[in-house]
C-alpha cells in the first residue's frame, strides 16, 4: 500500500507519497481502506517535529478517515462490524495511507445523508467538541460558550453543536468574511480578535457577567483574558497551544469566581477513553448530522498525494472547517 511519510521532519515538502508495508488488524481491531481522510492541525505539529506520535501508534499522520472496512482481526469478536461496512473512524495516525488499522471502539457508523469523502472530515471535530465543551465542560443549553477561533475546524463545529443543543455562543475569528460564515454556522456574536480586545467585548455582551465556558486554541497567550471572560464557576478548557503554552496563572481570580480550567488532548488517551467518547458522539451528535442539523464544513477536498499542498493552506488559515484528502 501507499502512505505519507515524514522522513525528515520540516516544512510541507516533508510529505512524501511512497509505498509502505501492508498492514494486519490484531485482536479487536478491523483495517479499513481510506476513502478520505481530514486535515489536522496536529499534523502540521507531526511535520514539523514537534508532536510525534504516541507510542504504538502509526508513524504515517491521519487522525481521521473514512472508508470501508476489508478484513476483521483474529479471535472472536463481540463487535457487530462487517466486512463491506462503511464506516468512519478516530485515529491515532495512519490516516494518510490507503489502508489503516482501527481498534473497533473508533469506529462510527457513516451518519445517514452525508457522503463516505464527507464523512472523513467529522470524527476528530466531533470527539474533541463533545468530550471537551460537554464531558469536561458540562455546557447546558441555557449557558454562554466562547469558541476561539470559529472558522477553523474545531470551531465551525464546536458554534454548531452548541448552537444546536439551545446555547448562546459568542467566537472570534481573524477576519470579517470568517465571522460572516461563523454567524452563518449558529454563532450569536462575532469578535474579530486582530482588532478588537475580545475579553472587553465578552463583558459588553454578556452584561457584565462573563460566559460559562470557553473552548480554547490559544494557550499561553489567552489565559489570563480567558480568565477575565469567565463568569461565575465558569470553565475552561484548552485544547490547543497555538499561543505558546506558558503563562501566569491568577489563582486569585479563580478562587473568587470558583472557576476551572482543564487542558486536553485526545490523542493520547487509552483505546478505551477513546471508546468512550466515540460512544457518546454516536448516541448523542450523530443524530443531529442525520437530521441535518449539524453538518460537516469541508473547505475544499484535494487528492491525498497532495498533501504538503493541504498543509500549506492550513498554514496559511485561509481555509473555513476541514481541508479533506481523497484516494
Ligand atoms: N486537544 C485536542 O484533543 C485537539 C483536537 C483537535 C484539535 N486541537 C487543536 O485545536 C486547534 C484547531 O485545530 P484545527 O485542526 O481545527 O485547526 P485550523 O482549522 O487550522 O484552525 C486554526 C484556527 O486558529 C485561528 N486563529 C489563529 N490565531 C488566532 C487567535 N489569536 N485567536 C483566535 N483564533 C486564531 C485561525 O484563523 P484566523 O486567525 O484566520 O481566524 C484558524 O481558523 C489546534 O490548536 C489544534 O491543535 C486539539
Amino acid at each position: 500500500m501507499r502512505a505519507i511519510v515524514i522522513n525528515e521532519p520540516g516544512g510541507p515538502d516533508a510529505l512524501t507519497w511512497t509505498e509502505v508495508p501492508d498492514l494486519e488488524p490484531g485482536p479487536d481491531e478491523v483495517l479499513v481502506e481510506v476513502a478520505a481522510t481530514a486535515v489536522n492541525r496536529a499534523d502540521v505539529n507531526q511535520r514539523q517535529g514537534d508532536y510525534p506520535p504516541p507510542p504504538g501508534a502509526s508513524q504515517y499522520p491521519g487522525l481521521e478517515c473514512s472508508g470501508r472496512i476489508v478484513s476483521l482481526g483474529p479471535g472472536g469478536r463481540d463487535h457487530a462490524w462487517n466486512v463491506g461496512d462503511e464506516v468512519c473512524a478516530l485515529l491515532s495516525g495512519g490516516g494518510y495511507a490507503e489502508r489503516v488499522v482501527v481498534p473497533v471502539g473508533q469506529l462510527l457508523p457513516v451518519p445517514k445523508g452525508v457522503e463516505l469523502v464527507e464523512a472523513a472530515a467529522l470524527p476528530e471535530v466531533a470527539c474533541t467538541v463533545w468530550s471537551n465543551v460537554f464531558m469536561v465542560g458540562r455546557l447546558r443549553p441555557e449557558e454562554t460558550l466562547l469558541v476561539h477561533g470559529g472558522g477553523s475546524g474545531i470551531g465551525t463545529f464546536a458554534i454548531q453543536l452548541a448552537h444546536a443543543r439551545g446555547a448562546r455562543v459568542l467566537t472570534t475569528a481573524g477576519s470579517p468574511d470568517k465571522l460572516q460564515r461563523c454567524g452563518e454556522l449558529g454563532a450569536d456574536v462575532g469578535i474579530n480578535y486582530r482588532e478588537e480586545d475580545f475579553a472587553a467585548r465578552v463583558k459588553e455582551e454578556t452584561g457584565g457577567a462573563g460566559v460559562d465556558v470557553i473552548l480554547d486554541i490559544m494557550g499561553g497567550s489567552y489565559l489570563d483574558a480567558n480568565l477575565r471572560s469567565l463568569a461565575v464557576n465558569g470553565r475552561l478548557t484548552v485544547i490547543g497551544l497555538m499561543g505558546g503554552r506558558k503563562a501566569e496563572l491568577d489563582l486569585g481570580r479563580m478562587l473568587v469566581k470558583r472557576l476551572s480550567v482543564h487542558a486536553t488532548t485526545l490523542r493520547s488517551r487509552p483505546v478505551e477513553e477513546k471508546a468512550a467518547i466515540v460512544s457518546e458522539v454516536t448516541e448523542h451528535v450523530w443524530p443531529l448530522v442525520e437530521e441535518g442539523t449539524l453538518r460537516p464544513i469541508v473547505d475544499r477536498t484535494l487528492p491525498l498525494p497532495q498533501a504538503a499542498e493541504a498543509h500549506r493552506i492550513m498554514e496559511s488559515s485561509a481555509h473555513v472547517g476541514k481541508i479533506v484528502l481523497t484516494n
